[in-house]
């Protein structure tokens, strides 16, 4: 079976013929279709992560089961899936207070895939630029006949993570403003969030004009080059001084996280969604943090419980409230790995989509 590899951080992809064993208990086998192209995977490849090499990158996929293991009794070969990521046990302190996006339980260990004799690391539990991934069951959820793969993938990473941050962690109600550092896949469907949510203002802020006017088509109110001026005074302007009511960062830079608690107005709510490398930490006046009674918090992952909020966004799709085909600006073949990553690194991509005959 083919897939890209990860060898060595910071080297380019290289595709193998990887063994894919047979699916274990609890998991289904999925011919991929569709994966996504997130900026998680670079991550993953290009900083120190707690994920090494040998890996096969790939969170973001959409596909169909082939087979399943022993004890898999919600998906059936045929059925159309898409797949979160991580893992999300059922059992642990986190998941027993439907926050399964915390769940404690480690990755597993068993071995999926190899080449020869070496073991390699599907990424997030997913390893999705693969033709085929064995996948744990309990994140599938099954798509319904006229929803289409390649949209579909989208919403296993970077809809999820968008949407989910402004309705389910942040929950924006009609009339805020809202400011949005970073539009790639992630801060799009944020913007997109805003709007569905009934937020009167969306001010969006990058350094790539192409971005800013990706993100006025996605509904953004207001659009902030970064490259102009610091992006805080200008969210303030544009918010009668007071800065935000909600302002998300959707880099995963501690400079930009930074900026979206400065552009959050007193009492209001500024939410990391990016991801920063492991060791950095984000420099905030300590007194103004009482003094202002702002908000900051975490967004893992749009805190989402895939089979209530898959569905839902398969729904707001097929009912034209929200946009996935538009995300997709550019589609790849697997053995365009590399090229796909370096089109999101150039900015020249809403979502790149590695796509499988
Ligand atoms: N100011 C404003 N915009 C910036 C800055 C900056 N200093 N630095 C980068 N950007 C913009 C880029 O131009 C790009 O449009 O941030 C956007 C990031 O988009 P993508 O590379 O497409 O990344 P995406 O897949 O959306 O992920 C964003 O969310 O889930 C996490 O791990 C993911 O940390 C990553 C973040
Ligand atoms: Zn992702």
């Amino acid at each position: 079976m083919k897939a890209a590899v990860l060898w060595e951080r910071r080297a380019p992809l290289v595709i193998e013929d990887l063994d894919l064993a047979d699916p274990a208990p609890g998991e289904a086998r999925v011919r991929i279709v569709a994966s996504g192209v997130c900026h998680s995977d670079l991550h993953h490849i290009q900083r120190e992560s707690w994920v090494a090499p040998p890996f096969v990158p790939g969170h973001e996929a959409a596909g169909v089961v082939e087979a399943v293991g022993e004890g898999v009794t919600r998906v059936r070969p045929g059925d159309r899936v898409v797949s979160a990521f991580g893992v999300r046990c059922g059992e642990c302190f986190f998941c027993q207070r439907g926050q399964p996006y915390l769940c404690a339980t480690p990755y597993p260990t068993h071995v999926r895939l190899r080449r020869g004799d070496q073991a390699v690391t599907p990424l997030l539990n997913v390893g999705s630029f693969a033709e085929r991934a064995n996948l744990d069951a309990r994140n599938l959820v099954v798509l319904p006949d006229d929803m289409p793969l390649e949209p579909a993938a989208l919403i296993a990473c970077g809809v999820t993570t968008g949407i989910g941050a402004v309705i389910t962690t942040a929950r924006v109600e009609p009339g805020a403003s809202v400011a949005v550092i970073g539009l790639g896949g992630v801060g799009l469907n944020v913007v997109q969030g805003a709007v569905l949510a009934g937020a009167a203002r969306i001010i969006a802020v990058d350094l790539v004009p192409y971005k800013l006017e990706l993100a006025r088509e996605f509904g953004a109110t207001h659009l902030i080059d970064a490259r102009e001026g610091d992006p805080v005074e200008r969210v303030k302007q544009l918010t009668g001084g007071w800065g935000a009511d909600y302002a998300f960062e959707v880099i995963g830079n501690p400079a930009t996280i930074a900026q979206a608690y400065e552009a959050t107005r007193k009492g209001g709510v500024a939410v990391v969604v990016g991801v920063a490398p492991e060791e950095a930490t984000v420099a905030i006046n300590a007194v103004g943090m009482m003094r202002t009674g702002k908000t900051l918090v975490g967004c893992n992952y749009g805190s989402v419980r895939p089979a209530i909020d898959f569905p839902r966004y398969v729904d707001l799709y097929r009912h034209g409230r929200i946009k996935l085909d538009e995300l997709i600006s550019r589609r790849f073949a697997l053995d365009e790995a590399n090229e796909a990553f370096a089109a999101m690194e150039r900015g020249e991509v809403a979502r790149g989509v590695i796509v499988f005959e």
